[in-house]
């Protein structure tokens, strides 16, 4: 048996708590069929650090997450703390985590399923066998950029300030991610910024086209401006294989990408930071979908995106395709039985809750392990 992987696990507020209960049990039956053995801690972020501790996340919380092999996240917010200042909001536990592990390289795939294909509010002919990745940087741009703020100005009234702001290395890093991730797909990788009006962008540009040249020669790469990428992913989303773009570009295309399969419950996401001498890297492991206070407490949020997060974490943290692709087919299988959380419903299909979903996905790997 390999040494026990140490993973931090964050549910945070809203369906987070319900969704990663599920999943734990997927973890337990990874413990105990196969050949992972995890050592499990758990804490809080979000509203419910801040209710319980005063602040989104502790330092301690940080100190663990960098000691932990990956930290699998929930998910974090709600209209309880929505009202507090930016240095309190329940989002800065995650934009701390990315800054404090140095997590640049988000990973969002926009994938769908066969069984989901009518789920789309897109036609299925547009969207059947799509299999997009977005990586988005996730530590720098104008989330980070200084100056920020918001200042009065002489006659009263005042000015709001965020910053655009990439250095050559930034840009490098995340490029060679999703060129990297491309060799290992269709090699295709589709730049986007707005070098037309930025010169953040312009430089972006400029990096990026360097980099493929001197070290991708084999990977075709594309350029597009941010809002006609925005067009074409709803226009003709095939036609992209990797999509590598800034932070708030990147926040936009991928909630936009995920509505192309149908529903945010199912997708999940990896955000990396750069492998250190021994190839151990900070990662951090989240499904999209957000803390969905709505339903909260309700047991009917989908619990796939959250599993489908661990198995993102077993594929890139610890090289464990094998068992990363058993939870992928589990879920699509159960999907493809006609079980259904409510948010991929569909005529024909059984409505069921999240627990009911967990323990079918249980029953689809004991079937598929034996
Ligand atoms: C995301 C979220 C976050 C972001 C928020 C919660 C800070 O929208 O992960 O896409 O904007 O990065
Ligand atoms: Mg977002």
């Amino acid at each position: 048996m390999a040494a026990n992987k140490k993973l931090l696990v964050l549910p945070g507020d809203g369906i987070g708590p319900e969704v990663m209960r599920e999943t734990i049990r997927v973890i337990d039956w990874m413990d105990r069929k196969r050949r992972a053995s995890f050592d499990l801690q758990d804490d809080l972020v979000g509203g419910a650090a801040i209710d319980q501790k005063g602040t989104p996340i502790t330092e301690e919380t940080v100190a663990r997450a960098k000691a932990a092999d990956a930290v699998l996240f929930g998910s974090v917010g709600g209209p309880k703390w929505e009202k507090l200042g930016f240095d309190m909001r329940p989002e800065l536990s995650i934009l701390t985590l990315r800054r404090e592990l140095g997590l640049f390289a988000n990973l969002r795939p926009a994938i769908v399923l066969d069984p989901l294909v009518n789920a789309s509010t897109l036609k299925p002919e547009v969207v059947q066998g799509l299999d997009i990745m977005i990586v988005r940087e996730s530590t720098g741009g104008i989330y980070f950029g200084e100056p920020r703020g918001i200042e009065t100005l002489a006659d009263g009234s005042q000015r709001g300030i965020n910053t655009e702001v990439y250095t050559t290395m930034e840009i490098e890093r995340v490029a060679r991610v999703g060129f990297e991730l491309a060799r290992k797909r269709q090699s295709r990788v589709c730049s986007v910024e707005k070098a037309n009006v930025m010169e953040s962008g312009l430089l972006w540009r400029q990096v990026v086209t360097r980099l493929a040249a001197a070290e991708y020669p084999d990977i075709a790469l594309s350029h597009m401006y941010a809002d006609n990428c925005a067009m074409q992913l709803v226009r003709n989303p095939r036609q992209f294989d990797v999509i590598v773009t800034g932070n708030l570009f990147g926040d936009i295309l991928s909630d936009l990408a995920s509505m192309l399969t149908g529903s945010l419950g199912m997708l999940p996401s990896a955000t990396l930071g750069a492998p250190d001498a021994s190839g151990r890297r900070h990662a951090l492991y989240e499904p999209i979908h957000g803390s969905a206070p709505d339903i909260a407490g309700k047991g009917v949020a989908n619990p796939l995106a959250q599993m489908l997060s661990f198995a993102m974490l077993l594929r890139y943290s610890f090289d464990m395709e094998e068992d990363a692709a058993l939870i992928e087919k589990a879920c699509t299988n159960v999907l493809a039985s006609g079980l259904r959380t409510p948010d991929v419903m569909a005529p024909g299909c059984a409505k069921v809750g999240t627990t009911v979903m967990g323990e079918a996905v249980l029953r689809e790997l004991d079937k598929l392990a034996t």
